[in-house]
């Protein structure tokens, strides 16, 4: 167990859109990775975790309910239908993710949506604000909760604040497209701390600062000063709960996960994707570089088959309705062109796992493909490096544009790394996973380990909450 960042009387306040609790609709879902990662961090601190309930049309915005779960109190609040439409299906993910993930084609700017954010960020301050003590630690998680900072300091908290972002920062000229862009990013800046996943992120984010709202901004150390308040910006790469995931593989699930891989795979190889039915994930683009690969090598369709794992996300977003039908059509196009009677190169399953099962699927595969088009770090690429057998382990082939390859790319040794637009370069990564020697892959997977292992989710919590503690006296 690492040192608490904390001293004894201060407590951790988590506030994130998800929580945890198998109460809340996807917040287990193994393949979103803030809930996973929180409940880590929060298993360390006796604290306190405010979320959405994840019902929608619960009548009115603000029912709070609470209750213990093992020393962590779970806070979660209800909100309204409209609010739920014009807050979550609305800004956060039909206007924010969208161009966060630089798909200004996808991002809608509707004025109400707007309205609703800023009015659910308000309920969220003034019904967190009872849990919040003087001495305590504010924790505030992603895209949902940019302005709730501030919300909180105008109810007058001059707690230490802190702020992580688990998707990409989009580039200034992006976020200029943006209705109130300077607006928002203003209200972000009542946070101490700011933390990002990648350098490649936090560097946008203090360049908007200084270019579009004249911040004066230290690029070496991350310090914003801006109308005689000070911020500090940072980048945390988020890791997983290694000694967690490492166990799983111990179990009976795992094992038996495992098995029921290779032995309906039998002797071909399995190829495997995981990710939420999301645009940014490029699963479309995934099936196209697939089905190049079984063009170009036809004598390897009996030697491969491409399980992905695709469970429905934000389902009554318009953009994720047409993604669903999108790779449905491609799954079927490639198998209605590939199969044979006793053969289909691809399983496309519409539904999640448990992290247990994930382990073995991950072990019984040779290759784990993770290539979103934009995404801020990707945890089941550092969850399929963990899952691997040191004495045989599989390929990572991994997007250029992902969080994680800053860190598993390894200096060209660790991941093979592609464009994920570019079916040929994404055939190409797959003909070189399929065809690398033993000794090759036992290379690359010893690049990669070290940082899986030991860049994990309690080593980023306590930095981010250990940064957090020095940013000013209270
Ligand atoms: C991403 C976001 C998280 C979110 C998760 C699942 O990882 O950064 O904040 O919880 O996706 O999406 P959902 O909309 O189901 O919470």
């Amino acid at each position: 167990m690492e040192r608490s960042p904390l001293t004894d009387s201060q407590r951790l306040i988590v506030v994130s859109n998800r929580v945890a609790v198998p109460k809340a609709r996807g917040a287990a879902g193994a393949q979103g990775g803030l809930a996973g990662a929180l409940n880590a961090a929060l298993k360390q601190h006796e604290g306190v975790w405010f979320g959405w309930s994840g019902e929608d049309g619960a009548g009115e915005t603000g029912n709070v309910t609470t209750y213990d779960d093992d020393g962590v109190t779970i806070a979660t609040i209800d909100l309204s239908e409209q609010d739920v439409g014009e807050y979550y299906n609305g800004y956060a993910n039909a206007t924010l993710w969208p161009l966060f993930h630089y798909r200004l084609d996808l991002a809608r700017f509707e004025r109400e949506t707007g309205k609703g954010y800023e009015r659910v960020n308000e309920s969220f301050a003034e019904h967190v604000a009872p849990f919040i003590g003087e001495d305590d630690l504010v924790w505030v998680h992603d895209y949902h909760l940019l302005p709730l900072g501030e919300r909180l300091r105008s109810r007058g908290f001059g707690n230490r604040i802190g702020f992580f972002l688990h998707t990409p920062w989009p580039p200034s000229r992006l976020l200029v497209s943006l209705p109130y862009h300077e607006r928002l990013v203003r209200t972000m800046l009542h946070y101490d701390l700011i933390g990002f996943q990648t350098g490649e992120w936090l560097s946008s984010f203090l360049h908007y600062c200084r270019e579009e709202l004249g911040a004066q901004v230290d690029e070496g150390t991350g310090r914003i000063d801006f109308e005689g308040r000070t911020t500090t910006a940072r980048a945390y790469p988020i890791g997983i709960d290694w000694d967690q995931f490492s166990a799983l593989g111990e179990t009976g699930e795992a094992r038996q996960a495992a098995q029921r891989v290779l032995s309906s795979t039998r002797r071909r190889i399995a190829m495997i994707g995981v990710d939420r039915l999301d645009y940014s994930k490029g699963l479309p683009e995934r099936l196209d570089g697939i089905s190049r690969f079984f063009d170009r090598r036809p004598e390897s369709v009996r030697d491969l088959v491409f399980i992905q794992i695709a469970p429905p996300s934000r389902e009554d977003v318009e953009s994720y309705q047409e993604i669903r039908a999108e790779l449905e059509r491609k799954a079927g196009h490639i198998n209605g062109a590939q199969s044979e009677v006793d053969m289909v190169p691809v399983r496309y399953v519409n539904r999640g796992y448990g992290h247990a099962e994930l382990h073995g699927f991950f072990r019984a595969s040779k290759i784990g493909l993770v290539t979103p088009l934009r995404d801020g770090m990707n945890l089941v690429a550092k969850e399929y490096v963990a899952a691997q057998d040191p004495e045989d382990p599989g390929v990572l082939v991994l997007s250029r544009f992902a969080g994680a390859a800053a860190q598993l790319d390894c200096d060209g040794s660790g991941a093979v790394l592609v464009n994920p637009h570019s079916p040929d370069d994404l055939a190409h990564a797959i003909g070189t996973a399929l065809d690398m020697p033993l000794a090759e892959r036992r290379r690359r997977y010893e690049a990669m380990i070290g940082t899986v292992r030991d860049d994990n989710v309690q080593a980023w919590t306590a930095n981010f909450l250990g940064d957090l503690r020095c940013t000013r006296p209270v």
